[in-house]
């Protein structure tokens, strides 16, 4: 069988984001794999949507534990409901670096970003020293105060590095009171449908999955102590509507934690 005209090896992780979101800034390369995963596995678009609103839930947390600058370490897009837009609402003082390795994500985030308290950062979520010495980092957060640090929906594509360290040199370079908010997907619900949209990837794109379960997920978060209801799942982390609610909560589709370093 022919293989479409389009170049499938192009699609971003942060467009595909968008348009489960029903963003506009993606392109009909990112659509058509979204379509087919979305095939394989119905439940991705409210997975997404799971996504943002614990991203929501977490910064009003932190907002409420003090916190007024984050750190959001692979932050895709900034559109509607994104990290600098909640925070600006949350706490209009607020200020927050958004840190993503794709360049595209960058000149699109300086383009949709006009405001003296954010800044977009190219780099890899690795290197923590690179991250935190950025000039532009250190232009907008002060390290001698608490900082967010979240990382959610980034880490389901990070593989091939001692993550339980990298988490640690961000926890030891931050000061106490700062907090930290994570995901992971999980596919301790199940395996079929999750192996079947991995291949999809793997066939026509570069994008690499990395699911983790609840006890990796906790190995990540050593050092901080965790708010309740400690590691779960991510409709169950302080629902307070009926959207937080995943639809099959039975699959585990991704643990979450908030935690702070103590
Ligand atoms: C699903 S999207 C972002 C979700 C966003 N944090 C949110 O909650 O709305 C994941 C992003 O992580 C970025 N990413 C993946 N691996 C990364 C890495 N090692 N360093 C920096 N960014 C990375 C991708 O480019 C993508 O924009």
């Amino acid at each position: 069988m022919e293989r479409p005209e389009i170049d499938l090896r192009s699609a971003s992780v942060a467009r595909i984001f968008d348009y489960y979101l029903g963003g506009a800034h993606n392109f009909a390369v990112d659509r058509v794999l979204a379509d087919a995963a979305a095939k394989l596995m119905p439940e991705l678009p409210q997975m997404m949507q799971l996504h943002r609103r614990f991203l929501a839930r977490a910064m009003r947390y932190l907002v409420g534990q003090g916190v007024t600058q984050f750190l959001d370490l692979g932050s895709g897009l900034p559109t509607a409901g994104g990290s600098a837009e909640l925070a600006r609402r949350l706490e209009p003082s607020s200020r927050v670096v958004l840190v993503d390795n794709d360049p595209a994500v960058i000149a699109h985030g300086k383009h949709l970003l006009d405001s003296a308290n954010t800044a977009v950062v190219l780099g890899d979520i690795c290197e923590p020293d690179v991250v935190l010495d950025h000039p532009e980092t250190r232009r907008l957060l002060d390290f001698d105060q608490p900082v967010g640090l979240l990382l959610v929906g980034v880490l389901d594509f990070v593989g091939d590095v001692d993550l339980p360290a990298v988490i640690a040199r961000y926890r030891d370079r931050v000061t106490a009171g700062s907090h930290i908010a994570l995901t992971n997907f999980s596919v301790e619900g199940g395996l079929e449908d999750y192996q079947r949209t991995e291949q999809l990837y793997r066939d026509n794109t570069t994008i690499d999955f990395h699911p983790r379960s609840a006890a990796e997920v906790t190995e990540l978060l050593a050092g901080f102590d965790l708010a309740e209801p400690g590691v779960v799942d991510i409709s169950l982390w302080r629902p307070e509507a009926v959207e937080d609610l995943d639809e099959h909560p039975e699959r585990s589709a991704a643990y979450v934690a908030v935690g702070r370093k103590p």
